[in-house]
């Protein structure tokens, strides 16, 4: 389903530009997901500083950080001997305060592919059946890290309600990541239903149509992770993709 779904674009809504204004970006993601800022010609420092403006940086361990902006991290296929694999998740869920907005901003286009997709996870809990957001309320689920190097007391994993209120806009969102990052899912009553991870990220995948960016050299596009899935598209990527990205860091879940 998530193969099919990877390639659906029909009727795709254009991802907003957005004037790089710190509360007219904050206020189209917030609501839309994700925009794309219009007309920047940026230094990465620019970049950095913009991503500053939304809030207190964010860095996960284990990742590369860029020479000179220690906030930024380095999303590279230079070098690499097997392709990158990427699949639809929310940036770094398994801390306690989980990145509220991301960015990248695009240092090196591949002559072809290397899009970034969105699902939206508010229409996600939207199109659920009336039952199953019943029987989500006050669902918790458990984030546990997975692919970074950890010292002994990081943190590496947090429990998170299922459906997450946004404190910008009071809409409800279903807030997951990747299935083999969730485990041990409970319902109010105390249930254990660790059985319905796989069908909501499905679901999220399914309800569709993701949003696309293809890199353009110097291209900044932000996202909410509260609100969103993402992914790359990594299958027919020619040439070097060098993206750096920044995190802001949210607020603690809330349902
Ligand atoms: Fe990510």
């Amino acid at each position: 389903m998530a193969d099919r779904a990877m390639h659906q674009e029909t009727d795709a809504p254009a991802i907003a530009a957005v004037p790089a204004e710190t509360e007219a970006v904050r206020r189209t993601v917030e609501a839309d997901g994700v925009a794309r800022l219009d007309g920047v010609t940026w230094l990465p420092a620019d970049f950095a500083a913009f991503m500053e403006s939304l809030g207190e940086p964010m860095f996960t361990k284990g990742e590369t950080p860029l020479d000179g902006l220690p906030d930024l991290n380095v999303v590279t296929n230079v070098g690499r001997t097997t392709k990158p694999k990427s699949v639809f998740h929310s940036d770094t869920t398994y801390v306690a305060r989980p990145p509220s907005f991301s960015g990248l901003y695009a240092a090196e286009v591949p002559e072809q592919g290397g899009a970034t997709l969105f699902a939206d996870q508010y229409r996600a809990y939207e199109t659920l059946d009336p039952d199953m957001r019943d029987l989500l309320d006050g669902a918790t689920v458990l984030h546990s890290v997975t692919g970074v190097e950890l010292d002994p007391g990081d943190e590496r994993e947090a429990r998170h309600p299922v459906v997450r209120r946004h404190p910008g806009t009071g809409r409800r969102a279903l807030y997951l990541t990747t299935p083999a990052r969730l485990s041990a899912l409970q319902l109010a009553n105390g249930e254990d239903r660790s059985d319905l991870i796989q069908a909501l990220y499905d679901h999220s995948l399914a309800c569709g149509p993701y949003r696309r960016h293809r890199w353009g050299l110097g291209d900044v596009v932000i996202w909410d992770n509260r609100c969103t899935l993402h992914a790359a598209d990594h299958s027919d990527v020619v040439g070097n993709r060098t993206l750096y990205r920044g995190m802001v860091r949210g607020e603690v879940p809330a349902s």
